[in-house]
């Protein structure tokens, strides 16, 4: 699909991701939400935590809080604590306050930057603890580090960021931590509960624009990264409330037609037309503890905040044919 008026561009050194083109040339466009976090784009995220409408994170903090005492009382001693998408590792703080003796501290993060900072700033203020980051895509297959080896396991995967699968991967998702955790792990997951959408969309479209710079961000490293030509004034943020899906989703909009160069592609956008950058799912807390159990997870406890709600499951692995 090459329009004359674009000029043919050589064929970049650094080639297109099958993901990114695939995305980008189906019917409604889509770019794959872990090019959201590079380094800019993890610090955009952290303001995005901080942020008045942005009540997930705060709201997940107080409850991880209040709950850590409880939450890691039923945890094993000297246990492997490993964080799927551990950004700052700022919630990690709370749970390694909370029990006197993880004993190795397992940070996954794509964002190799977020990650060496954070596991720099936990060496330094807990100095008894055996940090072993990975940098990597949590939902390609992972293998702990052999200083886990013979420790009990807790996985921690707070954020709601597994609102962020469509349900059939998250499910697919807890099956395989519980095939990486292996027998007698835990799993504790920050889950965000459905609500009114007028809770919602501003938590996903702030007044002050984080949130549009954070996705308006994933055009910035295309042009960067794939020579693409997105003119960032030409795209707007939007935040949609989906509720028979159950899900928030993120779209950058096309303000005009265009044509947009990306290495040696181009790409035709109708005005208003949309790419669809990513989805946050919101559970019914039974909702996700039945996903979770076919999973291979049974729910141990649930705490759920006031409202704004939110949820902490603390799931036990059933057991099963894994180690
Ligand atoms: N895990 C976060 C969530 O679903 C991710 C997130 C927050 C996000 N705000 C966003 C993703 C804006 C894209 C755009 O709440």
């Amino acid at each position: 699909m090459r329009h004359s008026g674009a000029a043919k561009k050589p064929i970049s050194s650094r080639d297109v991701g099958n993901d990114v083109l695939v995305g980008l040339q189906s019917y409604q466009k889509t770019l794959p939400s872990k090019y959201l976090y590079d380094a800019v784009g993890s610090r955009l995220f952290e303001q995005i935590c901080g942020l008045p409408e942005y009540y997930v994170a705060r709201t997940e903090i107080a409850l991880l809080k209040s709950a850590a005492a409880e939450i890691t009382e039923g945890l094993p001693p000297g246990a492997a604590l490993v964080e799927f998408g551990s950004g700052a590792s700022v919630k990690t703080r709370l749970l390694l306050d909370g029990a006197t003796d993880f004993r190795l501290y397992v940070p996954i993060d794509i964002s190799e930057t977020a990650l060496s900072e954070a596991t720099h700033s936990i060496r330094e203020d807990y100095p008894g603890l055996n940090v072993s980051p990975l940098v990597g895509d949590f939902t390609q297959s992972l293998t702990l580090p052999p200083a886990a080896a013979g420790l009990p396991v807790v996985g921690f995967f707070p954020g709601s960021t597994i609102g962020n699968f469509a349900p059939w991967e998250a499910k697919s998702f807890l099956e395989d931590a519980r095939n990486l955790l292996g027998r007698g792990s835990s799993l504790i997951v920050g889950v965000d509960v459905a609500k009114s959408a007028d809770v919602l969309i501003p938590a996903y479209d702030d007044a002050q624009g984080v949130t549009a710079a954070f996705n308006k961000n994933l055009l910035t490293r295309l042009n960067r990264e794939f020579d693409a030509e997105f003119d960032l004034d030409d795209f707007e943020h939007r935040a949609i409330w989906n509720p028979q899906e159950s899900r928030i989703e993120m779209h950058l909009v096309s303000l005009r037609e265009q044509i947009v160069g990306i290495s040696n592609w181009v790409l035709e956008f109708g005005a208003g037309e949309t790419i669809h950058t990513e989805s946050s799912y919101k559970y019914r807390p039974d909702a996700f503890r039945e996903m979770a159990e076919e999973a291979g997870w049974q729910t141990s406890r649930i705490w759920i905040s006031e409202d704004p709600a939110f949820a902490i499951f603390v799931l036990k692995a059933q057991a099963g044919p894994n180690s």
